[in-house]
């Protein structure tokens, strides 16, 4: 079990968001099963994005359980995902559920926000003793074009932090978390928990509750004799598994990467003069594919694990084999 402020997510192990947490059977699925904590939701934008399945696909590699994906963000809109977690939190269980958005401008993200608290509001999730509705901030997709992920500079990052201290600085019971890219180099690390011991500044408690390490390594490459099944392809592109043929690479390959930022993040912020700061819980994600991996994720330092590519392989099951 972990307590990221209001939320508990017990067992401490969940989903992280992908493409199979988009559609409302998905998310039902991993709200039902007994083996996920919490259950993340793919990232919603404002009005949905414009997905073509020709271009935003995934594929799996053949000899590890890795994939790469260029897929960018749901093409539901957030309002569809809060739809389907009122009703599902209405119908009584107590599960949380973390909703993960993004934007590329801070404007659109703080309306986003005002909508999840609108729904907050509506379930007394701001009253009631433990929250059951947590927000994570996409600042990490790597598949879009002409939008790096923001998390890679944090001069760009700093205006979306600005939202979420305005949003918290109202509403303490909100709980924030942002999803980092891998990092490569640690000062790139050191950076961003010095931009967040700068948000702390007059409060007492950080504005970001955890941080979700990491997304997918974007500018990836697997050719289609790497990859497993049935791929789809473009036409300028049937040598390669993906279609656009660059994208976001997880699973196996990804650990020891992803290992690499939770350990670096615990030890920085267990470091950090501030206590708010210290506080901070991580969620440990990227090469989760096996129990080992889990015990692995915990002694990096991570409060609670989630895993996507071993759940687009496996399904459901996953939870019940990590749990191992
Ligand atoms: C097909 C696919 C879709 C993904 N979509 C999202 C997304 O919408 N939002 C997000 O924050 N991360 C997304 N991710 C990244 C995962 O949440 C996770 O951070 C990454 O895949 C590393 O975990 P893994 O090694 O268990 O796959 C996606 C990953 C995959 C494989």
């Amino acid at each position: 079990m972990a307590n990221i402020r209001r939320i508990t997510i017990s067992p401490a192990l969940m989903n992280s968001s992908s493409a199979w947490a988009s559609e409302k059977e998905q998310i039902v699925e991993l709200y039902e099963c007994e083996y996920t904590g919490a259950v993340t939701t793919r990232t919603a934008t404002l009005h949905g994005f414009q997905e073509d399945l020709s271009i935003h696909t995934v594929a799996f590699a053949s000899s590890t359980v890795s994939s790469v994906n260029s897929y960018g963000y749901s093409p539901h809109p957030l309002s569809q995902y809060l739809t389907w977690v009122e009703e599902l939190l209405k119908a009584g269980q107590s599960k949380p559920f973390i909703i993960s958005i993004t934007s590329s401008d801070p404007e659109e993200l703080s309306t986003m926000i005002d909508s999840i608290q609108q729904l907050r509001r509506k379930v007394h999730d701001d009253q009631n003793s433990a929250s059951k509705i947590a927000i994570e901030i996409n600042t990490s997709c790597p598949n879009i074009a002409y939008a790096p992920p923001p998390a890679y500079a944090i001069p760009t990052l700093k205006p979306f932090l600005n939202v979420l201290v305005s949003h918290f600085s109202k509403d303490r019971t909100l709980v924030i978390g942002l999803k980092l890219p891998p990092y490569v180099v640690s000062t790139q690390m050191s950076e961003l928990v010095g931009a967040i011991e700068e948000l702390t500044v007059g409060l007492d408690e950080s504005p970001i509750a955890f941080l979700t390490c990491t997304n997918t390594l974007g500018v990836s490459l697997l050719f289609a004799d790497q990859a497993e099944g049935d791929i789809p392809r473009g036409q300028s592109s049937s040598q390669f598994a993906l279609p656009t043929p660059l994208g976001g690479l997880a699973g196996d390959s990804l650990h020891a990467l992803a290992l690499g930022n939770v350990y670096t993040f615990r030890r920085l912020i267990s470091a950090s003069q501030h206590e708010s700061v210290r506080n901070i819980s991580i969620v440990g994600v990227g090469g989760v594919t096996n129990p080992d991996a889990v015990k692995r994720m915990r002694e990096a330092g991570a409060n609670v694990v989630a895993c996507a590519t071993i759940f687009g392989k496996l399904g459901i099951d996953t939870f019940k084999m990590l749990s191992g």
